[in-house]
Order: C-alpha cells, then structure tokens, then sequence
C-alpha cells in the first residue's frame, strides 16, 4: 500500500492511521504525509518513537517504492506510555495497515541506533524520550540528513525538554532553519538559516508558555481556565 497516490493518497493514509491510539493530528500527518511523498526512490525516513505505528502508517505510506522508513523505539515498559505489548500492537497496525514492507523496525534506542549508523538520510522525524538532554542527542541526526531534507519535531511547543533542546540546537546552528509549524509539530529545513528563521522560532515562545499553562490547568482539572485560554479539548495541546 506504500506509494505517492495523489489526493486520495493522504486519505487513505489517514483512514489506516487515525484509528492508532497517538497525539499526531490530522493536520500534523499531512505535512509528514507531504514531506514522505518528496523522499526519492531508495530513500531512507527515520522515525525516532514509534509507540503504537500512528506516525510510522502515514510515514511509510507516503513512501515512494523502494525507499524505506527505520522506526526506533527501544518499548521500554516503564516508559510513560509504554507497556508490554506496544512493540506487538505497533507490528499489527504496521501489518493491517499494509505498509510493514516498508518499515525497518529497530527496537532500540535512537543514540544506540545512531552510534553505528552509517548513510545519508532524507527526512527524520523526531518524536521520542521528552526530556533535554535526549531530545539534544535526537536531534543530532539532522547531521545526517543530505541538504535540502527535513526534520519534524513532536511536541516542539508543548513540553519543556523539547523546546529547551530544540532552541540550544537550532538558534546556534548553521544548517538548520525553522521554517514553520502546524500545532506544536515543528518543521526544520537542512539549511543555511536567516536571522528571520530564527526570530520566527523565538516568536513561537509566547504560544509554547500557554500550552504549559494549559497543561498544569488540566492537570489541576481547571478546564474552565484552559478554555479562557483558547483551549477546548480535554487532551494536552499538541
Ligand atoms: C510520543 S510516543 C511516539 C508516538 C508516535 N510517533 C506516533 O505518532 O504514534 C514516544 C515513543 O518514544 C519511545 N522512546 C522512549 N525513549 C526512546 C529513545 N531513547 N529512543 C527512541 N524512542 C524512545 C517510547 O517508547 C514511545 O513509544
């Protein structure tokens, strides 16, 4: 079922995916969705978290023939979301799905994968551990993302490890522009950056406070409040 199909090709991707219990939405899967389909023949995707195989269907989907996506996700069972069977219940979705030909599952860690990685990569897709320093480590594999390539971010605006790694690696960076987001999926480009792209990443710092405080209100059960602040699921923003 892999393949660049057009219109039609998201929604079909996104009629397999969306029953996976995740946090990408809607919109966040068409721009992965977009960018798979921009990957070359023979291309290579990683995608660091793969939980239940949300992200990794729409993914691998998009993929054109013969290129692949490298799913990693060590399943540890006391990760927060992570229990016994993750790893079971991401085959069975990959599978249904139709796409498990295309994926190359590696249960491991991302730094553990990427200490012996060798090649070039088109598209990376960060979504693992939360926390600063291995969201740091993650996002050392957009050095090996040829030029011109992406690199998505999880929860870019919407968790304190994320955002804290995301600004020390790309406002310092050279090759590593913020081009845009949808909710709090960040968008990077394999770039030269301006000082217009990195001013733009500051300006969504504003927007990343309000999610937290909406975050510590739902946990509070203050919903009422989360509302006043735009906020009207039940569910954190992503
Ligand atoms: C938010 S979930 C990923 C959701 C998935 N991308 C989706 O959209 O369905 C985060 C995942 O990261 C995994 N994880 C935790 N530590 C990791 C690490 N060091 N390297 C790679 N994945 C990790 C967890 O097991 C969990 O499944």
């Amino acid at each position: 079922m892999t393949g660049a199909w057009g219109a039609a090709g998201f929604e079909a991707a996104f009629a397999a995916a969306g029953p996976i219990p995740g946090w990408l939405t809607r919109g966040q899967a068409r721009d992965l969705y977009d960018a798979g389909t921009a990957v070359p023949p023979g291309g290579v995707v990683v995608e660091i978290g793969s939980h239940h195989g949300r992200s990794a269907v729409v993914l691998a989907s998009a993929l054109p023939e013969g290129a692949r996506l490298v799913a990693v996700d060590p399943f540890p069972d006391d990760w927060r979301y992570g229990a016994a069977g993750t790893e079971q219940e991401f085959r069975a979705h990959t599978r249904r799905a139709g796409v498990a030909g295309a994926i190359e599952l590696r249960v491991a860690t991302s730094a553990q994968v990427r200490a012996d990685w060798s090649g070039r990569l088109d598209l990376v897709y960060v979504d693992g551990k939360h926390d600063f320093w291995t969201v740091r480590d993650d996002l050392g594999w957009a050095d090996l993302v040829a030029p011109g390539g992406s690199v998505f971010v999880h929860d870019a605006f919407s968790s304190l490890g994320v955002t804290t790694a995301l600004l020390r690696t790309v406002l310092p960076s050279r090759s590593l522009r913020y081009t845009g987001r949808t909710g709090s999926l960040a968008h990077l480009r394999v770039a030269p950056p301006s000082w217009a792209d990195r001013a733009r990443l500051l300006a969504q710092l504003p927007w990343w406070l309000r999610n937290l405080v909406v975050k510590v209100l739902l946990r509070l059960r203050l919903r009422p409040l989360a509302r006043a602040l735009g906020h009207h699921d039940a569910a954190d923003p992503y």
